[in-house]
């Protein structure tokens, strides 16, 4: 049986990306997000008006997306009542949030240089995306005030152990996504069958289907 219910949280479960951003006065920022989206070489990301990372990805046009792994869970959940605003909402004060301006060193990750955008990537993240963006439009209604941000993929960096071996793929069982499902983390999740979608588009490293 199902019952209507009033959710007041649509999290079901998606991965955790640490954004990196270029403050006005070209220090780097540095915020977890889990409402993107992929297609093809495009991410959609939902971001709230007010944070700094938004603000400073459509003043600039550049972002590096970091994608977590679970065994960064410490890390991704030190930054997540910071903000790189130096001026917090009524909101987010009453919702415990501090300013800090050095978002790397408070979640004890690495800032290491980009090849094509000026936010510096996330030594620590198995797969690290420079992204520019394409386009934006506001989401404002009763339940958000935010952008969607149309970003593009121009470069991946992606670490030899997520890589299928000799191939120019992730390896969908070596890479653990830090997955932050309604307001919890999770990881580690056991895999459970092949998908069709893998098949049909001939993925490399797919699991063996259950006979
Ligand atoms: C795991 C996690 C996921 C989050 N996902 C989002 C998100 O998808 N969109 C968003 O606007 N904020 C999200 N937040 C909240 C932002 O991190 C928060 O607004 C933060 O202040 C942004 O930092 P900034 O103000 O320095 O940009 C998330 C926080 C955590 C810890």
């Amino acid at each position: 049986m199902h019952r209507v219910l009033p959710l007041k949280v649509h999290y079901y479960g998606t991965p955790v990306v640490l954004v990196s951003s270029t403050n006005p006065d070209g220090t780097s920022n540095l915020a977890p997000m889990s409402s993107a989206w992929w297609l093809g070489q495009n991410a959609l990301l939902g971001l709230a008006s007010g944070s700094r990372t938004t603000q400073n990805v459509l003043r600039t046009g550049e972002a590096v997306l970091n994608l977590a792994s679970s065994d960064l869970v410490d890390h991704v959940d030190r930054l997540a009542l910071l903000t790189g605003s130096p001026e917090l909402s009524p909101h987010k004060r009453d919702t415990g949030y501090r300013y800090e301006p050095r978002k790397f060193e408070a979640a004890g990750l690495t800032p290491t240089p980009s090849d094509l955008v000026a936010p510096p990537r996330v030594l620590e993240c198995p797969i690290q995306l420079e992204c520019r963006v394409s386009g934006h439009f506001p989401i404002d209604n009763g339940s958000a005030h935010a952008q969607a941000i149309h970003v593009e993929v121009l470069r991946a960096h992606v670490a030899d152990a997520v890589r299928l071996p000799g191939t120019t793929y992730v390896d969908p069982q070596a890479w653990d996504p830090l997955i932050m499902k309604f307001c919890d983390f999770f990881g580690g999740g056991a895999p459970l069958a092949p998908s069709r979608l893998a098949e049909g588009w001939q993925m490399p490293g797919r699991l063996e289907a259950a006979s």
